[in-house]
């Protein structure tokens, strides 16, 4: 099944609560919480409080994406903070780290990610997988909303999908950055199902329908 996980960075951060009423309203799966550090990527978003808050008035699964450096040193805080899918990137720390941050989420039973950059192969993802719940290949640089999709990325995706497949077909496969419905479909065909949106939902006058397409 297609997942739609609008990204709240395009948000209205003052009004949080009625925006995660939205994406319920409008047939959402997941709502998609970008938390930047200022290191690993050159933006700031939330961190823990705002989570925190978000969970008391919602009941949306909350897709958690950790764009921070060395996560291990504080995945278990963000599952305590109300995360439902809580993902890493592979480039944060080492490997050692990111298997032991991986295990560390698992154990506090939220489901576990690892997410890729543009520049990283899909061959990076191979150690993990057997940890993993969901994968997530960016389709942009990340650190910021509004940026343009890469199509360049599709055989990495289908390069994943096979993976998945092959060793945990129950894993999810979600993109991010830039996806609209029409480059949604193009992430149809190389193998994901799960689509992170943010500008293009919160966008959209009719965000019911936009949810719609995604799930076709
Ligand atoms: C970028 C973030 C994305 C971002 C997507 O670093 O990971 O989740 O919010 O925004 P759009 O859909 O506008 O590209
Ligand atoms: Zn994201």
């Amino acid at each position: 099944m297609n997942k739609l996980s609008p990204s709240i960075l395009s948000a209205d951060f003052a009004n949080l609560e009625r925006d995660m009423k939205l994406l319920k309203d409008t047939g959402a799966d997941y709502a998609h919480v970008d938390v930047m550090d200022g290191i690993f990527v050159p933006n700031m978003s939330i961190g823990f409080c705002v989570i925190e808050a978000i969970r008391k008035v919602s009941d949306m699964v909350l897709d958690v994406h950790l764009m921070i450096d060395r996560p291990v040193r504080y995945v278990e805080r963000f599952c305590d903070a109300g995360a439902d899918i809580l993902t890493i990137h592979v480039e944060a720390d080492t490997e050692e780290n990111t298997l032991e941050a991986l295990r560390k989420i698992r154990a506090k039973g939220v489901k576990a990610a690892i997410s890729v950059k543009p520049k990283t192969p899909a061959e990076a993802v191979l150690p993990y997988i057997d940890l993993c719940d969901l994968i997530l290949v960016m389709t942009v640089e990340p650190g910021f909303g509004g940026q343009s999709f890469m199509a360049d990325m599709m055989p990495k995706v289908a390069k994943i999908r096979e993976y998945i497949n092959e060793r945990k077909p129950e894993c999810e496969l979600e993109v991010d950055g830039g996806v609209n419905v029409e480059t949604a479909e193009v992430c149809k065909q190389a193998g994901a199902n799960v689509f992170v949106a943010g500008s293009a939902y919160f966008k959209a006058a009719d965000k019911a329908a936009f949810a719609a397409s995604i799930h076709k």
